[in-house]
Parts: structure tokens; C-alpha cells; sequence
């Protein structure tokens, strides 16, 4: 237990005899893999994921979203392109796109001469959003206790316009990210990274003003680290973040999702 919670923030006194299981162990050596062996899943494997994600809980039970299944080395390749042209995209034998998917509800509404109003409102987006997010990361989680490795692509919405074509998607389906899911290639697998402090991160009763610039002081000198050792010249966690947020042109063609949105029916009123 301390030598996992210890790889994952690096610091830490941690209270004693804290509930701890294998499944907690596993979810603390979570890390994305963006090097694939060439070797096939097994056989089922794809059953066996969907199964794990279907059991994630559903707004309402609705069970507003998804899941495409792609193997074909030249439609990867294609996606690969359109998402930042990310070389694991190809290398995965299987990439999964979550969808958010409003459109089943709404071919039954067809059926009862019913014309849907909600989908029109910004709330029927993030529920099917949040359903894709919470069966995706069920999939994960169940995909790590296989020994596969995975990584989510959220640049599959650089260009979303793209991708709904390529992959045929009707109105009320919009594509949240991609997922690669291979075997990791051992020779090129990263470490845990580390994460932020908890007092960073918990608030307790209200959304307290934490002492919090000494911390992510402390964690910037813990993700420096954990970049020199992976090879890599990253900046600091606190200039990352904020670089990613500054401008909209690190948003990579996803400034656009919003009106590409309201052509796919999901007008977010
Ligand atoms: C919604 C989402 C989208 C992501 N998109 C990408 C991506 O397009 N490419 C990539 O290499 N990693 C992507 N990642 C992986 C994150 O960079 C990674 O989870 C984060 O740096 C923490 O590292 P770890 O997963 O190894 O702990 C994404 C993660 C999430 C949750």
C-alpha cells in the first residue's frame, strides 16, 4: 500500500491501517500507454470490456452512449491523422471511440410519433458525455486487470467534423474521445505519474481557499523529477497547465466543437 501511495504522490504520510484491496492497488498503478506490442488480444476481449463498461452506472438508466470498435489498420491510420496524427493510434490493434448517443432514445420517440425536446439543452449533452466517460474508465480499469494498457485520445476532437464523417455518425452522436487498447510494449513503459497532492485537491464541507501554493510548488518539483526521469524536458506541472488553458489555440481545432455540435442536433441551449 505506502510503497504505491508513494509512487503516486511521492510524498506523504498516509494514516494507518487505511482500507486497502487489490482493486485499489491496481487503480493506483494506472498509467497511459502510448507504446503497443504487435500481438493480438485475446479472442473475446472486446465482449469482455464492453461488459465491464455497461456496468458503469447511467443517468436514468438511458444509457445515452455508445461504442465503436475499429481494427481496420487503414481506417486507424485515418483517425490517427485527424487526432494530432498520434502514432499509438495506428501501432493498438483496437481503438475504441466512446460516443455520447442520444439517438437510439430518439429513434424510439420516432416509433411513438414523439418528438424529443431535452436533447436540445447543453444538460442531455453532458448526461450522455458523463455516461460515454464513467463506461469508458469501467473499461479501463477492467482492461489494466487483463495486463493490456490503454490510453485515451481526447484529440479525436481536433477535428470532429472529420471524424463524424469518417466513422458515419448520425445526429444526436458525438464522438467524446478515443481509447487505444493494446498489449504495452515493456521496453518503453512509462512509470506512474505522479498526482497532486490531496490537500490540493479535497475540500471538505465548503470550497475552502487551501494553503495550496507551497504544495504545488512541492509537486512541481515532483512531476520535474518524474520528467527527467522518463527522458523528457516537460515543463513544470503549474507553467502545463496553464500554457494548456492560455489560448485557444492550443484547443487544436476543438474551438469549432461547439458549432460542429449543433450540426450533430446537440444544440446546447
Ligand atoms: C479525456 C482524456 C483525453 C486524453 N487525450 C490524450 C491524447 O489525445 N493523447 C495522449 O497521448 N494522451 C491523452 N490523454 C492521457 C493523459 O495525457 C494522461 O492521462 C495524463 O497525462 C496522466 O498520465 P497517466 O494517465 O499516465 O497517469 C488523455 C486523457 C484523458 C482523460
Amino acid at each position: 500500500m505506502s510503497s504505491s501511495l508513494n509512487r503516486r504522490y511521492r510524498h506523504g504520510e498516509w494514516p494507518q491501517g487505511a482500507p486497502w484491496n487489490e482493486i485499489i492497488e491496481s487503480l493506483l498503478q494506472h498509467t497511459s500507454v502510448r507504446s503497443y506490442l504487435d500481438k493480438p488480444l485475446p479472442e473475446g476481449t472486446l465482449h469482455t470490456l464492453l461488459a465491464a463498461a455497461q456496468s458503469a452506472a447511467t443517468s436514468s438508466n438511458l444509457q445515452a452512449w455508445s461504442l465503436l470498435a475499429i481494427e481496420d489498420p487503414a481506417r486507424k491510420a485515418r483517425l490517427a491523422e485527424l487526432a494530432g496524427n498520434q502514432a499509438h493510434i495506428r501501432q493498438a490493434p483496437l481503438f475504441l471511440v466512446w460516443l455520447a448517443d442520444l439517438s437510439r432514445i430518439d429513434r424510439q420517440a420516432q416509433r411513438q410519433d414523439i418528438e424529443l425536446g431535452a436533447p436540445a439543452y447543453l444538460d442531455s449533452l453532458l448526461v450522455s458525455s458523463i455516461d460515454a466517460a464513467l463506461a469508458a474508465q469501467n473499461a479501463v480499469v477492467a482492461l489494466e486487470s487483463l495486463g493490456l494498457g490503454s490510453v485515451y485520445i481526447g484529440a479525436l476532437r481536433n477535428n470532429l467534423a472529420a471524424v463524424i464523417d469518417e466513422l458515419q455518425l448520425p445526429p444526436l452522436v458525438f464522438p467524446v474521445f478515443g481509447l487505444c487498447v493494446g498489449y504495452a510494449d515493456p521496453t518503453r513503459q512509462a512509470a506512474v505519474k505522479p498526482r497532486l497532492p490531496q490537500q490540493v485537491v479535497l475540500h471538505r464541507e465548503t470550497y475552502g481557499q487551501p494553503v495550496e501554493q507551497q504544495l504545488v510548488d512541492d509537486y512541481d518539483q515532483h512531476i520535474a523529477a518524474f520528467y527527467r526521469e522518463q527522458g523528457l524536458s516537460t515543463p513544470s506541472w503549474s507553467q502545463q497547465a496553464v500554457e494548456r488553458l492560455r489560448s485557444i489555440h492550443t484547443l487544436n481545432g476543438r474551438e469549432h466543437i461547439s458549432a460542429v455540435l449543433k450540426d450533430q442536433r446537440f444544440e446546447q441551449k
